[in-house]
């Protein structure tokens, strides 16, 4: 996630949702009047996580391929520059695969001098996929993100639900505190934690290692590419944004969605090639397709 080792600290969380909570705290904790800002592409937990962080919010209109729209951002940073700016990046968004760019982000903050700000990066699937190819969006540390979670039952595919946040060591020091019942400092969410799945992240680690992830990543891309052009060719729009393996398609009749079990968002429903997903299904989905659209 191009950050030091020196300079890193995480742990495995039950899953996206717990990761981008300790984030979002970890910001309201080094910024206690900060305003979270995140597009509405964002997932469905964010607004759960600002209820329960009882922390001001604004929701920032998304472009049409699923980024936060930079100059709703802009314009709305602009009217509130006297509150610290915390960033929800999507690295990845649920729907449509999209990546906020964080370079245009840090320009906005940069553009109307913000001097205190945060940015945390959900980085649920593309997380473990942006690593992995040969022309990222910046997305990690080296981009200016402060947190970032990424999810362990997603591309690793761990069979029990988890996650890895990680953040800066300097900041866990600032909401660490001893407690003397357990003998240790107090830095995570949940006292008592699964340790099954630290050990099942750590085995597919060792099994894949980057190559392995590069492969697997590669070959997920490519079928993905192959979704695209199959709905394409048949003449259903198909689109997906760069390196996302989450292909966007019309929406198909009910018992299409319920026979592949998709994910619809009005209009739209997408197919995302997880390492199982081979083309003889793509081809069968768009088959299926086809024929709901021509009954
Ligand atoms: C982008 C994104 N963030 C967060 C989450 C929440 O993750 P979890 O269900 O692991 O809590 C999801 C889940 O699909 C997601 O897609």
């Amino acid at each position: 996630m191009r950050l030091d080792p020196e300079d890193a600290w995480g742990y495995v969380t039950t899953g996206g949702t717990e990761g981008n909570m300790y984030g979002l705290y970890m910001a309201r904790e080094l910024h206690p009047n900060g305003v979270v800002y995140f597009s509405q592409d964002t997932h469905y937990s964010i607004l759960k996580i600002m209820q329960v962080l009882n922390m001001r919010n604004i929701m920032i209109k998304s472009l049409g391929n699923g980024e936060i729209d930079y100059e709703d951002l802009h314009e709305t940073i602009r009217i509130n520059r006297d509150v610290p700016v915390i960033i929800m990046a999507n690295i990845g968004t649920t729907m449509k695969g999209a990546v906020d760019d964080l370079v245009k982000v840090r320009e906005i903050l940069q553009d109307l001098v913000i001097t205190r700000s945060y940015i945390h990066s959900d980085a649920a699937l593309s997380g473990m996929i942006l690593p992995f190819v040969s022309d990222p969006q910046p997305f990690g540390f080296d981009a200016g993100a402060d947190s970032l979670a990424v999810s362990g039952h997603k591309l690793i595919g761990s069979p029990i639900p988890c996650g890895v946040v990680l953040t800066r060591k300097e900041y866990v020091a600032r909401i660490a505190r001893s407690v003397e019942v357990v003998g240790v400092m107090d830095t995570t969410i949940p006292g008592s934690r699964n340790a099954w799945t630290p050990l099942l992240l750590w085995y597919a680690l060792e099994r894949y290692g980057e190559e392995g992830f590069r492969e697997l990543v590669s070959g997920m891309l490519a079928v993905a590419e192959y979704a695209e052009e199959r709905f394409n060719d048949s003449g259903l729009p198909a689109w997906r944004n760069p390196n996302s393996v989450t292909v966007i398609f019309p929406r198909p009749p009910q018992d299409v969605m319920t026979k592949w079990q998709l994910a619809p968002h009005r209009d739209i429903a997408h197919l995302i090639t997880m390492p199982h997903v081979t083309r003889d299904m793509v081809d069968e989905l768009v088959d299926d397709c086809l024929a709901a659209v021509q009954v």
